[in-house]
């Protein structure tokens, strides 16, 4: 039966990740990699999940099954997280069920959008994170883009894209970024998602919210407020989040997937084939990052540690958007790319073509996906002077 298949090409990123890692040059940079970087080029543990670790270790007592639905108090927790006081007001219509990290999340929403509706179009940004278009098809779901990102103006394009949602019918999907677009780095403002909160209202199809990033955008309430305008009009809705960036707890595969319904009694139907979902894919959710994030936000002292920790992450991220601009423009560069400093969150794509991409590989050891979208965290302060040298060398 195995030698029927056919080998498939390495996901690009995943190539990258490999070529960089065997360049010996002592200069080069990874922007590739989706993860967030110190100034030492480090991804580490947050203070504030040592903590949380040290007391799980202590305090322990069964390794038992934790349920369907995961850590109970850490759902709760996320649904304040996510909808802030709206959490209370939405409480007999929210229900949440742990998930091994957002892509567990956006899997099991895909699985009850199936059970929904197993004619549902799925419809994702142009472009999107690459992940939805494969994750959703793997479910049976159709596919189907709108356009978001103007790569010509590196901003969005905004009517196209209500004119493109006006289409979409009841009974259909319309996923959206909360926060930090991936890959563009670019956001709708407050405005735009009323206006994309009333459509949804207005045409009856349900929005899928994916959240990867809060936090790491413009403050923890503020990148969850297109989130909560959303959930506040309309009638359903479904909530994918993640704590793999945020807590830095990419390994432990933590994210939540939370169902809006327009009453309590829907809710409950909704949560019981939720569930039903969650047994047949992987039964019972692992216990260990759930612990992590309830321990921490159930303490005054390590909540404050990990707002601190969240602060630092992203004050450097817009601390580097704002260098990145300012050293190019010093290095003489005449093409606009102050966009940097508008976009949100570890990702922007640098504009350039396919040849000043390789360039910049073979020639400096600066590594980028073929779509030019850079990981701005894998800039640093010691790196930054040769990385505006060699763009300006490879763009002049
Ligand atoms: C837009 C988006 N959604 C979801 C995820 C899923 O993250 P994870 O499964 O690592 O929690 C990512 C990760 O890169 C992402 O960029």
């Amino acid at each position: 039966m195995f030698s029927e298949l056919k080998p498939l090409p390495t996901d690009p990123i995943l190539g990258l990740m490999a070529a960089y890692k065997q360049d010996t040059n002592p200069n080069k940079i990874d922007l590739g990699v989706g993860v967030y970087k110190d100034e030492q080029g480090n991804t580490p543990v947050l203070r504030a999940v040592k903590k949380a670790e040290a007391f799980r270790l202590e305090n322990e007592t069964t390794k038992s099954y934790i349920g369907l639905a995961g850590n109970l108090d850490f759902c709760q927790k996320m649904e304040t997280l996510l909808l802030g006081e709206h959490s209370t007001l939405l409480a007999n219509r929210v229900r949440t069920a742990q998930a091994p990290g957002g892509t567990g999340a956006l899997r099991v929403a895909a699985e009850f959008i199936k059970r929904c509706n197993t004619n549902a179009t799925v419809w994702v940004t142009t472009p999107t994170w690459a992940n939805h278009i494969s994750l959703f098809e793997a479910a049976g779901l159709t596919v189907k883009e709108y356009p978001y990102y103007d790569y010509e103006n590196k901003g969005l394009l905004f009517d196209e894209m209500i004119n493109a949602l006006k289409q979409v019918p009841k009974g259909d999907v319309v996923l959206l970024h909360a926060c930090c677009h991936n890959p563009s780095g670019m956001d709708l403002n407050q405005a735009q998602w009323k206006v994309v909160a009333e459509l949804a209202k207005e045409q009856g199809f349900t929005p899928l919210i994916d959240i990867a990033y809060q936090g790491f955008g413009t403050s923890l309430e503020e990148d969850a407020q297109g989130l909560r305008t959303v959930a506040d009009t309309v009638d359903e809705m479904i909530i994918c989040s993640s704590c793999s960036k945020n807590f830095g707890l990419y390994r432990e595969r933590i994210g939540a997937c939370s169902i809006i319904a327009k009453d309590s009694a829907t809710a409950d139907v909704s949560n019981s084939v939720l569930l039903s979902v969650v047994r047949s894919i992987y039964s019972m959710p692992p216990a260990h990052g759930a612990d992590i994030v309830n321990t921490i936000l159930s303490s005054t002292e390590l909540t404050q540690m990990w707002y601190d920790e969240l602060d630092e992450m992203r004050g450097r991220i817009n601390g580097l958007r704002t260098l990145i601009k300012e050293s190019l423009a010093a290095k003489g560069v005449e093409q606009d790319f102050s966009f940097i400093d508008r976009q949100h969150g570890m990702f922007s794509f640098l504009g350039i073509n396919k040849e000043q991409i390789d360039r910049l590989r073979t020639e400096y050891a600066i590594y980028m996906v073929g779509s030019s979208r850079v990981n701005v965290a894998g800039v640093s302060k010691d790196n930054i002077d040769y990385f505006a040298d060699a763009v300006a060398s490879v763009i002049k």
